[in-house]
């Protein structure tokens, strides 16, 4: 069962993922996914909805049946009921094998912004006006960017058996920084997967730029024993 990210970030993943489904090399028939997050108020169809997103760039080209993939409602008429049934939903499928993340510019995974208990469940989020801004180059004006979003919580991305954190570019390279090498902190709600026993994290130069300890993990991985390799 795979967690799944929307965003400019796995954008390649999906993309290579396809390309291998296409090369028949990997089948995705008895796979089920469930989503990070969705706006508030915009429905399956609306062109910046992360239901048509990943449709677009991943569920339309590979063999996953509709039926085994979910994404939050925004358009849920009850949404902490909706949110609760989420959860159960994920718990009911086997729990998440693979959690694939990004991570805002604040430090937020999923839509859990700064401030965000690190013990939290699906439910619904306010953005803060920095996310409205990174995120108004997919809407026509930031006044269309929806104010509102369900979100797995830190608490339901905690839970996934493995994460994999992609983060490209400069952009990137402070809150990758505060994830990996700062206080566990509420503040920087990806910091909390400093607990988790399974986190990879995937960056370029830039986004690892503000790495104090850049050099080390370059040693480890020079000297990763052949078994870690595989
Ligand atoms: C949104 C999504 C996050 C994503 C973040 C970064 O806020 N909810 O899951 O990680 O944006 O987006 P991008 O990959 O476009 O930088």
């Amino acid at each position: 069962m795979l967690g799944l990210a929307t965003g400019s970030t796995p954008l390649e993943f999906y993309d290579e993922m396809a390309a291998m489904h296409a090369r028949k090399e990997v089948d995705f028939s008895e796979v089920t996914t469930f989503n990070l997050d969705e706006y508030a108020g915009l429905g399956p169809d609306h062109p910046q909805s992360y239901a048509r997103f990943m449709r677009e760039h991943f569920f339309s080209k590979v063999n996953i049946a509709h039926w085994r993939t979910h994404i939050p409602n925004g358009l849920a008429a009850d949404i902490p009921a909706h949110c609760a049934a989420y959860e159960l939903a994920i718990v009911e499928a086997g729990g998440i094998d693979l959690q694939l993340l990004g991570i805002g510019s604040d430090g937020h995974i999923g839509f859990n912004e700064p401030g965000s208990s690190l013990g939290s469940r699906t439910r619904l989020k306010t953005l803060t006006e920095g996310t409205i801004r990174d995120n108004a180059r997919f809407f026509d004006s930031p006044a269309e960017v929806p104010r509102h979003v369900i979100t797995m919580g830190v608490g339901t991305i905690l839970d996934a058996r493995r994460c994999l954190v992609l983060a490209f570019g400069k952009g990137k390279a402070a809150a990758v920084a505060a994830m990996v090498e700062g206080p566990v902190t509420a503040d920087v709600p990806a910091s909390a997967l400093q607990f988790h026993p399974s986190c990879s994290l995937l960056v370029d130069e830039a986004a690892a730029a503000k790495l104090k300890r850049a050099d080390y993990y370059r040693w480890v991985h020079a000297n990763k024993p052949d078994w870690q390799r595989a």
